[in-house]
């Protein structure tokens, strides 16, 4: 029988903080460099994955083939997409919209409930880890209910944009006080990472390779990949 789908987010309510870009980071360098079978699930009806993967498939042509696939899917129809492809993939990324609604959000919400890893990226402003702590709320009563029916729900945080705010170690040390694990390794903000590649890894470069490389081994260390 086939090993177990792992559904993964990168997460958080807040637009704007990295989660589509730290997803199709992850996503690729897991199918470059652990052979996985990997999809990303674009959740986001501004569609931005999905249109940034058919840009650069129409860009390099026929004769290439990506490094993983893409699907544009609306948020209620996720489970239903998941009971009936899922097992055909290694690792689904499922990246979801920034949360409008000052309420939880049901059918975003509703996604993590599908996931067994998220990762947050936290950013420093003050308005940023307000959001970030309700976000953690809205994680910890799916992690709760996960437990509840015997299945768990790992996360943790990171800081996006180190060198970016002074306010990022704030942010850090606010996350954690609410009981955020977080990562040792945080992203810089880089040119390297706002147009990444869905063929090649970012890893397949010298840059890439020494800035991503600490992060990417953290993440595949704490959710078990
Ligand atoms: N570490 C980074 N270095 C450089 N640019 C970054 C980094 N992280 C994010 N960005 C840039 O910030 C912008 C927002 O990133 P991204 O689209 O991934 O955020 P998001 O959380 O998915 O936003 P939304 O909620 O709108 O979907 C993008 O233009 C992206 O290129
Ligand atoms: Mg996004």
């Amino acid at each position: 029988m086939a090993k177990e789908t792992r559904i993964i987010s990168v997460a958080n309510r807040k637009g704007g903080v990295g989660k589509s870009i730290v997803t199709i980071l992850l996503a690729v360098a897991l199918a470059r460099h652990k052979k996985k079978r990997v999809l990303i699930l674009d959740c986001d009806n501004q569609g931005s994955i999905a249109e940034m993967y058919q840009n650069e498939i129409d860009l390099m042509g026929e004769e290439y083939e990506p490094a993983i696939e893409v699907e544009e899917i609306t948020a209620r129809k996720v489970q239903t997409f998941l009971k009936r492809f899922g097992q055909d993939y290694d690792l689904i990324f499922v990246d979801i919209p920034r949360m409008t609604d000052n309420k939880k959000d049901n059918a975003t919400v509703m996604l993590l409930y599908n996931c067994d890893s998220i990762l947050m990226p936290v950013i420093g402003s003050e308005v940023d880890v307000l959001s970030s702590l309700d976000f953690l709320a809205i994680i910890e009563e799916a992690a709760e209910f996960k437990e509840e029916v015997g299945e768990k729900l790992t996360y943790y945080g990171f800081i996006n944009r180190r060198n970016l705010r002074k306010t990022n170690d704030l942010a850090e040390e606010a996350m954690r006080k609410q009981g955020l694990k977080m990562f040792k390794n945080s992203l810089a903000d880089l040119k390297i990472y706002t147009l990444p590649s869905f063929f090649t890894s970012v890893m397949e470069t010298a840059e890439g390779l020494r800035r991503f490389e600490g992060f990417y081994k953290e993440f595949c260390r704490k959710f078990k990949l």
